[in-house]
């Protein structure tokens, strides 16, 4: 083990750490000081299976020279330049690459800083392109239970993980639910796309039913949910998503946060399953997560009827000061052209039925009640330890960490989701590692 020469902190107190158990992080701290391929390292140079892709984001593994060197070239370059009413030449060509591979007709891109930024954005366009068309009174949202689409108010309005939204009072008016699609009385233990579950669709019936189509401006999902503890949604229910949409003129946005760039196998989840979105929303695996950056692509018409639609003037009063920032450009550049010339859907889509078997082997450990997977993602669904919700994964996680692998917990589920470069050995050693500590935690 080498030690990596990186600042110790010798006060952990002033950072505010996000989703986190501050206390008990900062009693038991556990750091990662780099990262290279398909492994972190620890600042005492402990190798750290990567089972996660950091947070969904590094598809194409770690410290990728291409996108390094790309984002060094652009800083020396230029650091920084406005993009209201200026434009810089970077931008517009990460646009175009972004459009080359969105579904055909979502073409137009705006870019964001992050995922909880360009679900905002997305039911902002949604808003904006109604009034644009004379149908002001399609005002209210229509999101799932157990959706997660950030932390901003309208995402997290839009989303339906309760905790996330109980802390911070109102929320936004008009917003409704549709049910979640986790069935595990008919579902438990299905490969891929569960069987059971289109029906759940049809709700969105009874939601035009009670408020009036003509009040409803967009449905917000993401095609596999992710946050929530990895739901793959049953064979036929965006499709039925989908028809009813159109059917009302409602907008259907796919939140792509997790699901595009590769994790499914196919550039986006629009393509593997076979549904495309009004508006699409992406962020995470756009620079690799080497430099933080969000993009909505909208179809084509949505453009035309906000921006072609308005006389003279801004058309559309919403922007970041970093919207296509050049440094995040770069890196989305680079990596796009990573995922071209290493053809990193291809290899998750390769590399997928070794993944989908390994996963599912865990069946029958102890405490083990349910496993999912798609693409290259991977859930294991524990029993809560008696009066301890959410302990034993946490326990699990912890040691899965100890012994040199990651992985995410959310409740007590197991949630994974390799780099796209990952091999057959990492797998075995991430299912390992992850079956010797759920074994380990039986107790
Ligand atoms: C589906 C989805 N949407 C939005 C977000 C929020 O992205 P960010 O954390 O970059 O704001 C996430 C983050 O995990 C996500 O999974």
């Amino acid at each position: 083990m080498n030690e990596i020469n990186v600042p110790r902190p010798n006060n952990l107190d002033a950072f505010w750490m996000p989703y986190s158990d501050n206390k008990y992080f900062k009693d038991r701290p556990r750091m990662l000081a780099r990262a290279e391929g398909m492994h972190y390292y620890t600042p005492e140079g402990r190798e750290i299976l990567d089972g996660t892709s950091g947070l969904w984001c590094c598809n194409a593994g770690h410290g990728r020279r291409e996108i390094v060197e790309a984002i060094q070239k652009q800083a020396a370059i230029m650091d920084f330049a406005p993009a209201f009413q200026l434009g810089h030449p970077i931008a517009f060509e990460a646009a175009a690459r972004v459009a080359d591979m969105t579904p055909e007709g979502l073409d137009r891109v705006f870019f964001t800083n992050s995922g909880s930024e360009a679900a905002d954005t997305a039911l902002k366009i949604a808003l904006a392109y109604h009034k644009a068309r004379g149908e002001s009174s399609r005002v209210r949202l229509i999101g799932r239970e157990r959706g997660y689409h950030g932390v901003g108010f309208g995402g997290m309005s839009v989303g339906g993980i309760g905790p996330n939204r109980k802390q911070f009072g109102a929320l936004l008016p008009y917003v409704d639910h549709l049910p979640h699609t986790h069935l595990p009385a008919k579902n438990a233990y299905c490969r891929g796309e569960p069987p059971h579950g289109a029906e759940l669709a049809d709700v969105l019936e009874n939601l035009v039913a009670l408020h009036g189509a003509e009040t409803i401006a967009a449905v917000m999902v993401e095609p596999v949910a992710g946050s929530t503890g990895v739901l793959v949604p049953p064979v036929g229910y965006l499709k039925r998503l989908r028809d009813i949409c159109t059917k009302h003129g409602i907008l259907l946005i796919f939140d792509e946060v997790i699901t595009g760039f590769g994790r499914l196998g196919a550039n986006f989840g629009a393509e593997r399953l076979g549904v495309t979105p009004d508006i699409m929303t992406m962020a995470k695996g756009l620079t690799n997560a080497a430099v933080p950056m969000g993009a909505v692509a909208v179809k084509n018409d949505i453009y035309d009827a906000i921006v072609t639609g308005t006389s003279a003037g801004i058309e559309f009063f919403h922007g970041y000061t970093y919207s296509g920032h050049p440094l995040a450009a770069a890196a989305a550049i680079a990596t796009l052209e990573l995922h071209r010339a290493e053809d990193l859907p291809g290899r998750a889509r390769a590399l997928e039925p070794y993944w989908q078997d390994a996963v599912h082997s865990l069946k029958g450990l102890p405490n083990v009640i349910d496993i999912r997977d798609v693409g290259l993602i991977g859930a294991v669904e524990l029993a809560p330890r008696p009066g301890k919700p959410t302990q034993r994964a946490l326990d699990v996680f912890r040691r899965c960490f100890d012994e040199g692998v990651l992985i995410r917990v959310t409740a007590d589920i197991i949630a994974m989701s390799p780099p796209l470069i990952c091999e057959k050995p990492h797998v075995d050693r991430l299912i390992n590692t992850l079956s010797d500590a759920i074994m380990a935690e039986a107790a």
